[in-house]
């Protein structure tokens, strides 16, 4: 088998632990098989840039953040058929059998797109996709993506740095979390941190409760906001600070962005171990000649039969928009 192995979209962290799972069960498993490397996501598959891997290329990796094929915006793939023809054609030339890809929402409909190409032309590679986005906005109905329980991690220790000082001067913190048009990681992150409130992306907020909420503690309040939800930081901050004045409630606000710093950093146990079983799979299966497809990532262990692509790529499957209301009222009793 030669197979290509590709991280794309946002990195996160696992996504390492991917692509070394799939080279050494490949190359064990198959020794007569190669691997490569695409370079800087689906712009590499475009311009037709790779590098072989070996077992000893993805030794000390697997807990590593970030991607060591790296990744690189590249919107124009969504809407140029030219570019997503030219990345098939590529597959065909290069013969390679199988793509193995872990990506996020936009990754998974590049797929999709190739995927048409491919089967429209009868070529014959067929693309893998694993969930990896630490948005988890890649159909969560069937399990969480790779990246987004390392990126809660991250967030649980910087709602708890911000808690100290939040607590020692009787603060209100605004803290924006990533996670583009999903409402997840702001959610959950609220959640496992113990925030008073997480503000959704679509959410009609009642800043006279939440103004509420902050009276009635004695000293700290954490409120998360989602990155999309539209109004800013400062926006909020002023609104609050006008109900504190009317209502006579003597409590400072101050804002922080996590952004980036919930991104980097080390794979959790959990993200290693999906991401490995992942990668591992899909080189069994591919070993069997399967066909496309989109693996859930529930647990190390898990045999779930894969999606076909054109329902990953459907957004009106993966809710990611908002949160399940049984989640939402979890929070609220935990409040
Ligand atoms: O998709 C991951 C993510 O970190 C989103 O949460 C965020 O909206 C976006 O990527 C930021 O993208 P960039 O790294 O291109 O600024």
């Amino acid at each position: 088998m030669k197979c290509a192995v590709l991280t794309g979209g946002g990195d996160c962290p696992g996504m390492n632990a991917f692509v070394r799972a799939v080279v050494r069960s490949t190359l064990n498993l198959s020794p007569e098989s190669s691997v490569w490397g695409v370079l800087d996501g689906w712009r590499g598959l475009v311009y037709n840039e790779y590098r072989p891997l070996n077992k000893r290329d993805v030794s000390g990796i697997a807990a590593l953040g970030g991607t060591i094929l790296g990744t690189m915006r590249f919107p124009e793939l969504a809407t140029s058929v030219e570019l997503q023809e030219r990345a098939a054609r590529n597959l065909e030339e290069q013969g390679f059998d199988y793509l193995f890809v872990i990506g996020g929402n936009g990754s998974v409909k590049a797929a999709w797109a190739l995927e048409q190409i491919l089967r429209r032309e009868g070529w014959r590679t067929r693309i893998l996709v694993a969930p990896g986005s630490i948005d988890n906005d890649v159909c969560n109905n069937y399990g969480t993506s790779i990246g987004f329980y390392s990126a809660l991690e991250r967030s649980l220790e910087m709602l708890s740095w911000i808690r100290d000082t939040a607590s020692s001067h009787r603060r209100v913190y605004l803290i924006r979390s990533m996670g583009r048009d999903s409402a997840y990681l702001a959610f959950y992150a609220g959640i496992i941190g113990g925030a008073e409130y997480a503000i959704r992306p679509h959410e009609e907020v009642d800043f006279e409760r939440l103004a509420e909420l902050a009276a009635q503690r004695d000293r700290d309040t954490i409120i998360v906001v989602a990155e999309a939800y539209p109004k800013s930081l400062r926006e909020i901050q002023q609104i609050l600070e006008g109900i504190f004045q009317r209502r006579g409630i003597d409590r400072e606000i101050r804002t922080v962005d996590m952004s980036y710093f919930q991104r980097g950093g080390r794979a959790s146990v959990t993200d290693i171990l999906r991401a490995s079983w992942l990668g591992y799979r899909m080189v069994c299966d591919a070993l069997k000649g399967a066909p496309s497809g989109f693996y859930t990532a529930y647990y190390i262990g898990h045999e779930q039969e894969p999606l076909p692509l054109e329902l990953a790529a459907d957004d009106a499957r993966t809710s990611h928009l908002d949160i399940p209301a049984s989640v939402i009222r979890m929070a609220i009793a935990l409040r």
